[in-house]
């Protein structure tokens, strides 16, 4: 399985090592185009590759990771490439306010074809950067959607990353706790 980046930036970078160390091949994008992914493509190692946006909707499954504003312009050309995949959304709104409609749900909105399944939003960067395995634990990773097929196979995904994954049902179930500033965002849980 192929898995494409949108966006190469710190999350998008933690969690293209993650899928790498696990053994996907992947291919990551950004706005500024190949060139300047050239390092970042050397650090990750021949698993990499880097290409345009629409090189990294081509993937069998494709992770969204760009920032609130910038994700109307990064899913507009690949909105056909995307339908029937499965897109893991690991975005955020950090100005959003309690009347907003859930993140995931905008973004379905946006790209309806798709299976959308929301994960890897609630770990800073560089925890999610981290070793997934502490002590005789593993570091939590919520997730959440309403394709169930979708959602198996991201937690079978996470599990191969080498974390623990908890299934917090559908998008509009989950979002009220894990959403930027709510409950669950931020918190570094480890499962014994
Ligand atoms: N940072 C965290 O600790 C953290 C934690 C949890 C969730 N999040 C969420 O994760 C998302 C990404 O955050 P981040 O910190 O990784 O942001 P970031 O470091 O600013 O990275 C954003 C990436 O998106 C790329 N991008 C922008 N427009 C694009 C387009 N049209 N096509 C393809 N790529 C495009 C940028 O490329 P260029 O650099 O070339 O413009 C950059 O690689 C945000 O929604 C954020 O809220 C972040």
């Amino acid at each position: 399985m192929k898995v494409g980046f949108i966006g190469a930036g710190h999350i998008g970078k933690a969690l293209a090592k993650k899928f790498v160390n696990a053994g996907y091949p992947v291919i990551i994008s950004n706005s500024r185009g190949v060139e300047s992914l050239q390092a970042l493509v050397k650090e990750l190692g021949e698993l990499a590759s880097a290409g345009t946006t629409e090189d990294a909707a081509n993937a069998d499954l494709v992770v969204l990771a760009v920032m609130w504003d910038q994700i109307a312009g990064a899913l507009e050309k690949v909105k056909k490439q995307l339908a029937g995949k499965i897109v893991i959304d690991a975005t955020n709104n950090m100005n959003s306010g309690a009347d907003d409609q859930p993140t995931s749900i905008v973004i379905s909105e946006q790209i309806p074809e798709a299976k959308v399944v929301k994960a890897f939003n609630t770990l800073m960067a560089a925890t999610l950067d981290a070793d997934p395995a502490v002590g005789n634990g593993k570091r939590v990773i919520f997730f959440s959607g309403d394709h169930q097929d979708a959602k198996e196979t991201v937690g079978e995904i996470i599990a191969k990353l080498g974390f623990a994954g908890v299934d917090l049902g559908g998008l509009k179930q989950a979002s009220p706790i894990t959403e930027f500033a709510k409950p669950l965002s931020g918190l570094n849980l480890i499962m014994l």
